[in-house]
């Protein structure tokens, strides 16, 4: 089938949910993607985040393919041999002593939810149910990650909500002293905002929680479901400013394209999942799990969180150049190789041009442009899509 073929056929049997652009990619190898008819694309995009390896790493795809032929699947009532060993490197690496596997971003911050509430209750007051999450945030679109998202626009249509939430601005610790209560169990915040715009926080910020949270007897969780697995420059974005919490939550990149999401929990908090009291059939399955261990074993051999720190700042000053040339460019805000370009104009219309000219970028929140390159790109790369960015801009009605 052509790719008009297969489009008209899309939209036919596939739910409306995505506001697709009219191409069909079928391969892809690390910078790099291909439509349908041949044609070749740079990829800033990374499958939103999940790609950090590049497309198709070598290592996860032997990984997966000698994992496929062993043992697809197991369910979680037997020990699973990748499973452990993930878990074991994530501990290694991390402030985590615990892991628990599900499948999505939304799953792991639904995990992080129950167990602050469960935590709490057991530990602190029966009473404390309540968490404290951010405006602008995106936590995921089950019921209760999407309520726990402080973005009206997701809420719509899905009431009656979840009771137990309270939003804050980001970046106002004011506010979030001021929002906790005798009912307040946790606060959930990501280290940098990503669908929401790719907010950083001011230096001090995270620090800054963690010591309310300690006075308060809060639980802090950081989802890290987009910053996670190198992309900002190091392994975790809460390594930046030292600061841990007590609970993280990974997804997008943690198996290299493979779904899978993990709640990294310190051991105090941990101990509140007792059996029985929190499961997914998929969670941390034999393959999954595998090319998890590819995956997270790549982004520490392969040199690729030196390259994004290095590209990461190379990209972020080529876009701050622009700023002298096109007074429509507001801010450029990120870090490592999550960079947003916030624009005085909407920001559609340059992605759908960049795709015309062979480049896959995002916006997010109707004005952000968002990079966010696999970790191994080069600067030639980073280069191309500048000039292309430039060329676009150049050409556009404001
Ligand atoms: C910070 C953050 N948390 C959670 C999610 C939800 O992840 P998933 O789509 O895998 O459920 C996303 C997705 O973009 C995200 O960026």
């Amino acid at each position: 089938m052509d790719s008009q073929t297969l489009m008209m056929l899309s939209e036919q049997v596939v739910a409306n949910t995505y506001a697709r652009y009219p191409v069909v990619l079928v391969r892809g190898k690390g910078t790099r993607v291909w439509d349908l008819e041949g044609e070749e694309y740079l990829d800033f995009v990374s499958g939103l985040a999940v790609c950090n390896l590049g497309h198709c790493h070598p290592r996860v795809v032997k990984t997966i393919q000698e994992q496929a032929e062993k043992l697809i699947h197991i369910s979680n009532f037997y020990y699973i041999e990748p499973q452990i060993q993930l878990a074991s490197l994530l501990c290694k690496h991390s402030f985590a002593d615990k892991v628990f596997f599900c499948n999505s971003g939304a799953e792991a911050n639904e995990g992080a939810l129950k167990l602050a509430r469960k935590y709490a209750k057991e530990k602190v007051g029966k009473d404390r149910y309540e968490i404290i999450t951010m405006e602008r945030s995106f936590h995921g679109r089950t019921l209760a990650t999407l309520t726990a998202t402080g973005q009206e626009k997701f809420h719509k249509g899905y009431d009656p909500l979840m009771p137990g939430f309270r939003y804050v601005p980001f970046d106002d610790i004011g506010a979030v002293k001021h929002a906790i209560g005798p009912g307040t169990c946790a606060v959930m915040v990501e280290p940098i905002q990503g669908e929401g715009g790719v907010n950083c926080p001011s230096q001090g910020y995270l620090k800054a929680l963690r010591e309310i949270c300690d006075e308060k007897k809060l639980l802090l969780i950081f989802d890290e479901v987009q910053v996670g697995m190198g992309r900002t420059g190091k392994l975790f974005a809460y390594e930046h400013e030292g600061v841990e919490p007590d609970v993280l939550t990974l997804a997008k990149s943690l198996a290299g394209g493979v779904p899978i999401g993990a709640l990294l929990i310190k051991k105090g908090v941990a101990d509140s999942f007792k059996p029985g009291d929190h499961a997914s059939t998929f969670g941390g399955n034999p393959l999954a799990s595998a090319a998890g261990v590819a995956a997270l074993t790549a982004i520490l051999e392969e040199g690729m969180l030196e390259n994004c720190q290095k590209m990461g700042g190379y990209f972020f000053a080529e876009l701050e150049k622009m700023k002298n040339k096109f007074p429509f460019i507001k801010e450029v805000r990120g870090k490592g190789l999550i960079l947003g370009m916030e624009l005085k104009i909407e920001g559609g219309a340059i992605v759908k041009e960049m795709l015309k000219k062979r480049i896959l970028i995002n916006c997010t929140m109707g004005n952000v442009l968002r990079f966010l390159p696999p970790l191994i790109v080069n600067q030639e790369e980073v280069d191309r899509v500048v000039k292309v960015l430039v060329e676009v801009f150049k050409n556009m009605k404001y």
